[in-house]
């Protein structure tokens, strides 16, 4: 079985989804594997730090295509490239099925497997694989970083003979995977937490990394049997823009992370609370690709209202691209392992099992 990976557009994309330390792993497991010239070295990783691996360089794109059984991305590749795929090949990558949905029908009805990874179930045996979690815990952690790179003001609460300042107030809106690691690198940088989320599960968990949690009076529990959010009725967004309303007044930096999935983000900070935010105060909205959290964010922009700056970008994680790649290979390798029969050397899609069900496109 031959593993391969071809360079995504580093315009777009700067994460990779073959490691040099994963295809060690890849080999362990009886793989061949390989990978154009120049594959990865915008992150430092080195043809020649492949080649130690044992893996292969080829040429160009298409030998890695027409060579390989499975290849694995990190975005669907090109048409271009999407051309030369043939009958019983892997595709595995976040293949953003709604988005692309007559390319992938085009690659299944050609008796491609294509399997998105943003569809893995949220269960315990695929906690390995979810590249949902570790992409969204290292987005979180860079948007409070970036946010803090915009404020204007020290975080933690300094005490000396020489003066004191006072701690910043951040607000965390949406406590799921991105929101709960924003809380604690936050909490970590010495800033006083705020959270709010629908779901009142996520209250322990705001509350166990030391933030305090807002609760939107005489809510119930929006949480849906798969443990996502349920969308928010008229009654509920008044109540809770209400209470931020009265919050954000105090807030120095807000961290918007609050999504429904397959659906636009709802908007809960509007213009007018944001025009009633102090001075100097920062929104990062990381749900800015799915239209924001805010009415004013605009994608890759900052945007400025009475000295409030607003930030989202289509791709945060292109800033710490080594670290997500690192993270997404290795998910990456262990969905292939659950997949791979070891015994006969071949890929089964074994459609009880319910990672490889609920990934494959059909
Ligand atoms: P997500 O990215 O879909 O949404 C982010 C957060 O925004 C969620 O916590 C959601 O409740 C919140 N939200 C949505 N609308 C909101 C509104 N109007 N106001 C305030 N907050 C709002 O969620 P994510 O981070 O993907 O996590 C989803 C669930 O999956 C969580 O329950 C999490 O604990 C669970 N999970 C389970 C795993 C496992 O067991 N394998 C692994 C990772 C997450």
């Amino acid at each position: 079985m031959i593993i391969g990976s071809i360079s995504e557009n580093v315009n777009f994309e700067k994460r990779v989804a073959l490691t040099p330390e994963i295809s060690k792993k890849y080999k362990s497991l009886g793989f061949e594997i390989c990978i154009n010239k120049n594959y990865s070295n915008h992150l430092g990783f080195f043809d020649e730090d492949y080649s130690k691996e044992g893996v292969k360089i080829l040429e160009n794109e298409k030998e890695v295509i027409s060579k390989s059984n499975i290849i694995v991305q990190m975005n669907i590749p090109d048409k271009n490239m999407l051309n030369f795929l043939k009958k019983d090949q892997t595709l595995v990558g976040v293949l953003n099925p709604y988005s692309n949905e007559a390319i992938l029908k085009n690659l299944t009805e050609k008796n491609i497997n294509c399997f998105s990874l943003e569809l893995l179930p949220r269960i315990t045996r695929a906690q390995t694989m979810d590249i949902l979690s570790s992409q969204a815990n290292l987005s979180g952690y860079k948007a409070v970083v970036d946010s803090f790179s915009h404020f204007q003001k020290a975080i933690p609460m300094m005490m000396t003979a020489a003066g004191t300042i006072s701690a910043a107030k951040v607000l965390v809106v949406g406590a799921g995977v991105a929101g709960l690691q924003a809380i604690a690198t936050a909490k970590r940088m010495g800033a006083i937490v705020y959270a709010t989320d629908v779901r009142i599960a996520s209250k322990e968990q705001v509350e166990s990394l030391g933030g305090k949690f807002l609760t939107v009076d005489e809510s119930e529990n929006m949480e849906t049997q798969g443990g996502y959010a349920k969308e928010t009725s008229d009654d509920f967004n008044k109540k809770q823009e209400k209470l931020l309303n009265d919050t954000l007044k105090k807030i120095d930096v807000v961290i918007c992370t609050a999504l429904i999935p397959g659906k636009k983000a709802p908007i809960i900070i509007k213009k007018e609370m944001i025009e009633e935010m102090q001075s100097g105060s920062v929104i990062y909205d990381l749900a800015a690709i799915q239209g924001g959290n805010t009415e004013l964010t605009k994608v890759d922009e900052v945007i400025e209202i009475k000295g409030v700056k607003i930030l989202g970008e289509k791709n945060i994680l292109n800033k710490l691209p080594v670290s997500a790649s690192n993270l997404y290979a290795k998910n990456m390798f262990n969905f292939i392992s659950n997949l791979y029969n070891k015994e006969e050397k071949k890929i089964e899609v074994n459609l009880e099992d319910e990672i490889i069900n609920k990934t494959l496109i059909k």
